[in-house]
């Protein structure tokens, strides 16, 4: 393993012949429609904060499979709740009463402090948004909606078109209903925006996932509720990714107080069984067709998210997402190369003034640790499960310590 000096980190770091064949993402000839570059690693088993691969190499799960494990990997309650449920009854359509889908309702209105709030559940992240969209959209009767700069939202057509990704989009999905992109943290855009009273609603993440780790201010949330409220706009959180006790709070928008009229959420919900859902203000009233779904809220992806809720509370997970995150940032700050960190709790942003790919490449290569990207190319996404200790958050800063030395 070659050393590594600051000029060779300037994207220029040599990879040995090794790592270059094992940092192949070719995709092998397969009867998959080939989207995803892959690393060339299978992983066979997993727990808590930890994945195998087929060569029984043990890695360190700092991506979280995309900031989806929340409460660990297999974790015991969790496996417990899904094969429990199984053997009663795993699924029946919404035409029936669901007790399990009430259970969860009421363990999540507790766990949020989203009083009063409905829950619709479905089963992804970009579903959980189309609903959201459609909603303040139903409910204002109006079309145009604010999104932000470097916001992603999901794929589905809808969640699409308030993505500031052009490349994304179809050419029949661009441009399905007015949307205007503005900055982040930029008061007068907000203004000029809402100014012709034809807004249905505002969407926002809680902290930007995809984009990058830039998030909305406490003061610029507080003024764009306000705003909201005074305009009769819907104001939506997507905290699909910061959610679920990722930035310490239950949802990252928490810490500016300030209450949305609509939550969408996923990701860290079902611990990697499909699950979404949105929070509904008790000023939108449902009625019956209003919104729909055949698999949304089926019993197993109940349990699985009443495991999760159970879990965090217990083990007090949100609380350690706090405590392990300053932690990580007193090691990182340690570090003169880093020019940055973003983030909150266990979402963390290390940004370089230089492309991370390789340093990416050796940790997961040499050290066999996981770690994220986005579409900064010189930020390394932090994303691991929420029951991570000190103790294993330690063997990232020391890597990357050894790796920048
Ligand atoms: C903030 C945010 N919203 C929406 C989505 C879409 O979620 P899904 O992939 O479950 O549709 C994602 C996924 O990365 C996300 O990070």
């Amino acid at each position: 393993m070659p050393a590594v000096g600051r000029r060779g980190m300037r994207g220029v770091y040599p990879l040995c012949k090794k790592e270059k064949k094992m940092n192949d993402t070719k995709t092998i000839e397969s009867g998959l429609f080939d989207v995803y570059p892959r690393f060339k690693i299978t992983p066979e088993k997993a727990e808590g904060v930890y994945v195998w691969d087929s060569n029984e190499q043990q890695y360190l799960d700092l991506y979280g499979g995309h900031g989806v494990i929340s409460i660990g990997h297999t974790h015991p309650k969790y496996k417990e709740a899904i094969t429990t449920q199984l053997a009663k009854i795993g699924f029946y359509s919404n035409s029936v009463d669901m007790p399990i889908q009430e259970e969860l309702a009421q363990k999540l209105e507790a766990a949020s402090g989203y009083a009063g709030y409905k829950l619709f559940l479905a089963n992804s992240g970009a579903e959980a948004n189309e609903n959201a969209l459609k909603l303040a959209s139903f409910h204002t009767g109006k079309k145009k909606v604010i999104a932000f700069k470097g916001s992603f939202h999901g794929r589905t057509a809808g969640a699409l078109n308030v993505t500031d990704d052009a490349k994304l989009s179809a050419p029949l999905n661009k441009n399905n209903f007015p949307v205007q992109f503005i900055e982040l943290n930029n008061e007068d855009q907000l203004k000029e925006a809402l100014k012709d009273n034809d807004v249905c609603a505002v969407i926002v993440e809680g902290i930007q996932g995809v984009g990058g780790l830039d998030a909305p201010t406490e003061s610029y949330l507080q003024f764009l509720a306000t705003k909201c409220k005074k305009s009769g706009v819907v104001l939506i959180l997507d905290e699909i990714q910061s959610g679920y006790g990722r930035s310490g709070k239950f949802f990252a928008h928490q810490y500016a107080n300030i209450q949305a009229d609509i939550v969408s959420m996923a990701k860290g919900m079902g611990n990697g069984f499909p699950i979404g859902g949105v929070l509904i203000s008790p000023e939108i009233k449902a009625s019956y067709g209003l919104l729909g779904t055949t698999f949304g809220g089926n019993h197993l992806a109940c349990a699985a998210g009443i495991a999760v809720l159970d879990v965090l509370k217990e083990e007090k997970l949100m609380e350690n997402a706090t405590e392990v995150s300053n932690y990580l940032v007193e090691q990182l700050q340690a570090i003169n190369q880093i020019k940055r960190l973003k983030g909150k709790g266990l979402m963390l942003g290390v940004e370089f003034d230089y492309p991370v790919k390789d340093i990416r490449t050796v940790l997961l290569n040499k050290y066999h640790i996981f770690t994220g990207a986005s579409a900064n190319p010189n930020l390394l996404r932090i994303l691991p499960p929420l029951t991570i200790t000190k103790e294993q958050i330690k063997a990232f800063s020391e890597a990357l310590k050894e790796i920048l030395a």
